[in-house]
């Protein structure tokens, strides 16, 4: 039996021991967190909609004509108008014949690899994948072939070992960590060559990236081309859930053959509605995008002013990598004694020894707030000799 209190000293003595803090009031810019206000920039809001006043209203009519719940599964009795509008209105937005929407991210990949990989298969993955695609791979029982961060001849290299056993090539569109993209059109094209699947993980990419906000696969010219585009409705679209996008014959064999999808209670009619309300907005307002994407260059800009490296970030994500847990938790700490928030990020969400401020830009933002927020941060580093950053160990 695992010693709970042995393990959690552990965890508190290797600097990796989480806690929740309290955040009072809607997501934005700004926010009261732990009863003090501080500039927000770990929060995947990012078009600012979640506490938008049309989001909130179509959340709070769908709770009065649908009802809070959707009391059953989609396949038993709780698949509901609000459900086949926003399936509709997303398959349209992605540019594919048909979507399936999902409990969260994290349901929709592990549902979805475990359905489209078995035994005696082999999936290929990208070794910076988020955890909810690791753990698809490791429900499916299929063997999981894990190639370097965006590698294209290692991955080239395992797909000629592996032969007519390869089945699926599964990567995050923009990595959630390291606010870097994926060779798309070289992971699709090794897709075509090998007789394999391409999935793409949208998460972050979706009102982020691309025409409008479509995404990375739509940035590389690949709506309806990729097999299987996952997207979130809990960050850029202001609500919760996830759905995929692929062509009809697939989403029909995710709905009869994706676990996660058939045991699990339809999302909530008001959740559904708010992510519609949301995708609207986006589509109405694509300056937004634009905003953001300003913002983003802002601050990697200030940042690297400060001497703090921003890696290869080409995106809204932009990581700080500190390298030691306990230095970055401190260094988080010291930036929120300023009145920034920006969490530490440790294994293992990241691997050892990259442990990082992962910042995380809102269109919301203004360009002076990130200045200065970059200022703060900066100075904290300098005070804790942590600027001009090289990795330290774990
Ligand atoms: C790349 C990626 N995929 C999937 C998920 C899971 O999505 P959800 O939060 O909707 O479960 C996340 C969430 O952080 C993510 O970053």
């Amino acid at each position: 039996m695992t010693d709970v209190a042995e393990r959690l000293e552990e965890l508190r003595e290797s600097g990796l021991h989480r806690r929740l803090r309290l955040v009072e009031g809607p997501q934005g810019a700004r926010v009261t967190l732990d009863g003090r206000s501080v500039l927000l920039l770990c929060s995947n809001d990012y078009l600012g909609l979640a506490g938008h006043s049309r989001v909130r209203e179509a959340a709070a009519e769908a709770a009065l004509q649908w009802g809070a719940g959707a009391g059953a599964s989609r396949l038993i009795a709780g698949n509901m108008q609000p459900h086949r509008a926003l399936e509709e209105r997303l398959a349209a937005f992605e540019g594919y014949d048909a979507a399936l929407l999902f409990g969260s991210g994290y349901l929709a990949n592990v549902g979805t690899i475990a359905a489209l990989a078995g035994r005696g298969e082999v999936v290929f993955s990208d070794e910076l994948n988020h955890a909810s695609i690791i753990d698809g791979c490791r429900l499916s029982r299929a063997e999981t072939f894990v190639y370097r961060h965006g590698d294209v001849e290692h991955l080239a290299w395992g797909l000629r070992r592996v032969g007519e056993r390869a089945t699926l090539i599964v990567s995050d569109g923009l990595f959630s960590m390291d606010g870097d993209v994926a060779p798309l059109a070289e992971l699709l094209e090794l897709a075509r060559r090998h007789n394999s699947r391409l999935m793409v993980d949208e998460a972050h990419a979706t009102g982020a990236l691309g025409p409008g906000g479509r995404g990375s696969v739509a940035a590389a010219g690949l709506s309806g081309e990729v097999d299987v585009v996952m997207g979130t409705l809990g960050k850029a679209l202001g609500s919760y859930g996830a759905y995929i996008c692929a062509n009809r014959e697939l989403a029909d064999y995710l709905l009869n053959t994706a676990r996660s999808f058939i045991f699990s209670t339809a999302l909530p009619p008001p959740t559904v509605a708010a992510a519609l309300a949301g995708l609207k907005l986006l589509e109405a307002e694509p300056q937004r995008v634009e905003r953001l994407t300003d913002n983003a260059a802002t601050l990697r800009r200030t940042l690297a002013a400060e001497g703090l490296p921003v890696g290869d970030s080409q995106s809204q994500i932009v990581p700080v990598t500190v390298g030691n847990s306990e230095r970055a938790m401190e260094l988080c700490e010291r930036a929120l004694e300023r009145g920034v928030f920006v969490q530490g990020i440790r294994p293992p969400t990241v691997p050892p020894g990259s442990s990082r401020l992962r910042f995380t830009v809102m269109a919301t933002h203004g360009a002076t707030e990130l200045e200065e927020a970059a200022r703060l941060v900066g100075a904290a580093a300098r005070q804790l000799g942590v600027s001009h950053l090289t990795p330290l160990a774990a």
